[in-house]
């Protein structure tokens, strides 16, 4: 893309002998090249974006000028689909920010073509100082152009203003629909997303970064672009009405000029990269040598090391002597070549002059207005970038957008009463983001309604992961979850879930109020929250906090400890009544103490419900109606516990295995 100013001279990459950034960092002040690249300043410079933006400060380090680049461009999303989110306002907004940027963009000219006038009168005022009548008419006319410069000013003043703030706005808000859009997609995926691209905030992060990008290209650089390209054809018109013969005279010379700068820029492109490869070579020099200091001095090295590291160091200098040449070179040609078409310019402007054909005034006007256009044009050309990756991040956003995993089935029936009969029938289930690795392989599982079915079995065999299933966070492979004989695909989702009560080892706390922590999003009366406190035993400790059930917890407020955590989640399930409860290794990081404070509190709440219990230690689910044994994703052995000491299975063995591992502690 063009990133690089198409008229002149750019902003010098590099400085002689130093080393090259390897981001391309925005030259420290804008460069007077580019302004000056036709070699003239005072009133015709053009009006400098705020940003200070030189033609290349936008990574003009990987344009594809070289050709070295073999990399296909990202994919990117059509100009006008950056506006895909705009509303009626914002379609408003951009059409009065358009019109304004415009018209700001056209003033200059205008300006310039008034002056020229201006330059007129007061020449021809000089010329003939002695008439009566004329000098009168002069008078009025001077007058006259002064008014016209203040309605320039007043003009400007608004214009100027109605750009920035219309386009600023209407970037906000369009970005902020783009947000609140992305997050609510977000929230939509199924749980293998967040598998596969990590749930650690780092697409939050993306998106961020993502947003910004279209709104810089969405906001200030659209009106920037409209602004520069409108002084761009005001002076072309302005420079072709006032002279045509100067105004085409000065697009002919344009091009030398360019070239010259054009041409020792991409010599400087080359350097910079060798000498930014010299550099890092050296770099890598001293670098091995600290970080084998050891070695370095046990051999007595250090010599050899600063040889060797003096020896790189010359290839840079060499670079650094071109670089001085060829940016003093392009400078200079640059600045005669302008000053020489300059020249040329007012010599035939004289025989203009001399024939009658022009006056001084639009000489000067149409000279000036042509530089202002080509500038106009650089600075236009400066926006690509930013549009290019707004483009690129507008792809990849709603990209995201429109990724529909929508399998989920939001209109399934309910039932009207739920027994709570849970029936896992021969089930098939791996990761979506490690397909290979079977976790469930023909899994049966029978939870009779309002009974308790403790699973058990080796770490990894597969236990944890019948609870997504149940939650439909996934979809088994293979089999069928069935609740009251319905499969619960057939099921609505949301309220599927309401049935179901969820405590983990890892109880989620928001930065809310206990209050609040407990509700979690339902409306529940204080008395119903205090009575599910007392249910999982967590009112005594809320009480007898400073502001009670009001104390801030989470990231920001009280640390809890893991047992009140967990009695606080538990007060949580207890609040949302569900028929059917899911207990992962609920007391797992807990001590003695704790865990039969909790445990207490989890029997109470497990009564009546149907529940499956994952539990570390098997003393604990010893009392559970039925013990399911799972071995490699299947399940081996089920009955009570009794029944299964009997069986001398697997269950034995485990029980054993945990006698034994007790035994060195006593
Ligand atoms: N979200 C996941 N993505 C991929 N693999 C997983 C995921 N969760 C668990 N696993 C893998 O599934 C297997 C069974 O895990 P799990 O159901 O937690 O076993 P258990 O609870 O019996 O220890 C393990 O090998 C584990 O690495
Ligand atoms: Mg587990």
């Amino acid at each position: 893309m063009v990133s690089r100013g198409l008229f002149g001279w750019s902003p010098p990459h590099v400085q002689p002998l130093t080393p090259v950034s390897e981001t391309s960092e925005p030259p420290e002040s804008p460069s007077p090249y580019a302004a000056d690249a036709f070699g003239v300043g005072g009133p015709g410079d053009p009006p400098r974006h705020p940003d200070g933006a030189g033609p290349e400060d936008d990574g003009g380090d990987d344009d594809g000028a070289d050709g070295e680049d073999p990399e296909p461009p990202p994919a990117a999303v059509p100009f006008k689909r950056l506006f895909a989110c705009a509303d009626r306002l914002d379609w408003a907004l951009m059409a009065a920010g358009g019109a304004a940027a415009a018209a700001h963009g056209v003033a200059l000219v205008v300006y310039l073509h008034l002056f020229g006038r201006a330059i007129n009168i007061v020449t021809s005022d000089m010329l003939a100082p002695d008439l009566d009548g004329s000098s009168n008419q002069i008078v009025m006319s001077d007058m006259l152009h002064a008014l016209y410069f203040l309605y320039i000013a007043i003009g400007v003043f608004f214009a100027g203003w109605i750009e920035v703030s219309c386009w600023i706005l209407t970037g906000e808000r369009q970005t902020a629909v783009i947000r609140s859009k992305y997050v609510q997609v977000l929230l939509n995926q199924d749980m293998s997303f967040f598998d596969t691209y990590g749930n650690n905030g780092d697409i939050v992060s993306q998106v961020l970064s993502d947003v910004l990008l279209i709104q810089s290209a969405l906001s200030e650089k659209v009106g920037n672009y409209i602004h520069n390209m409108a002084t761009f054809f005001g002076g072309l018109v302005i420079g072709l009405v006032n002279c045509w013969q100067i105004a085409l005279l000065t697009l002919a010379t344009g091009p030398f000029i360019v070239a010259a700068g054009g041409i020792s820029n991409i010599f400087l492109h080359r350097l910079a990269e060798n000498i930014q490869d010299a550099y890092g070579e050296a770099a890598s020099i001293a670098e091995q040598a600290i970080l084998y200091i050891r070695t370095l001095y046990s051999f007595t090295n250090e010599t050899l090391a600063k040889y060797s590291y003096a020896t790189s160091l010359q290839a840079t200098l060499r670079y650094g002597i071109l670089i001085s040449l060829v940016q003093g070179l392009g400078l200079g040609f640059t600045y005669g070549l302008a000053i020489c078409s300059c020249a040329l310019q007012l010599w035939v402007g004289r025989f203009l002059i001399l024939h009658g054909r022009a006056n001084g005034g639009e000489i000067v006007v149409a000279l000036f207005a042509i530089i202002l256009s080509g500038l106009g044009l650089n600075q236009a050309a400066t926006n690509f970038y930013s549009f290019e990756q707004g483009r690129i991040a507008a792809y990849r956003l709603y990209e995201m957008i429109s990724r529909s995993t929508s399998t989920v089935n939001q209109d399934g029936r309910t039932l009207n009463s739920v027994q709570g009969n849970i029936e896992f029938r021969n089930v098939y289930f791996s990761y979506l983001s490690r397909p290979e690795i079977p976790i469930l392989s023909g899994f049966y599982l029978t939870v009779p309604a309002r009974k308790t079915v403790a699973l058990v079995g080796r770490n990894g065999s597969g236990k944890s992961s019948i609870i997504p299933l149940m939650e439909r966070f996934y979809d088994p492979t293979l089999g069928e979850v069935l609740l009251d004989g319905e499969n619960i695909k057939n099921l609505k989702l949301e309220w599927l879930r309401s049935q179901i009560g969820l405590v983990t080892q890892e109880p989620a706390l928001l930065s809310l109020s206990i209050r609040e922590n407990i509700a979690y999003g339902r409306s529940a009366t204080t008395d119903q929250i205090e009575e599910a406190a007392k249910t999982a035993h967590a009112h005594t400790f809320i009480s007898s906090l400073e502001k009670g059930y009001e104390t801030q917890v989470g990231r920001a407020g009280l640390s809890l400890t893991e047992e009140q955590k967990i009695k606080l989640s538990i007060a949580r399930a207890v609040l949302s009544n569900p028929s059917i409860l899911l207990l992962d290794e609920v007391t797992g990081a807990l001590d003695f103490e704790a865990e039969k404070a909790v445990q207490e509190a989890l029997d109470v709440l497990m009564l009546g419900r149907s529940t499956i219990i994952i539990a570390r230690r098997l003393s604990l689910i010893r009392n559970a109606d039925y013990i399911a044994v799972m071995e490699e994703g299947q399940l081996v052995e089920m009955g009570t516990h009794e029944e299964l000491l009997n069986l001398d299975g697997l269950y034995a063995e485990l029980l054993k295995c945990e006698e034994a591992a007790k035994l060195p502690k006593r």
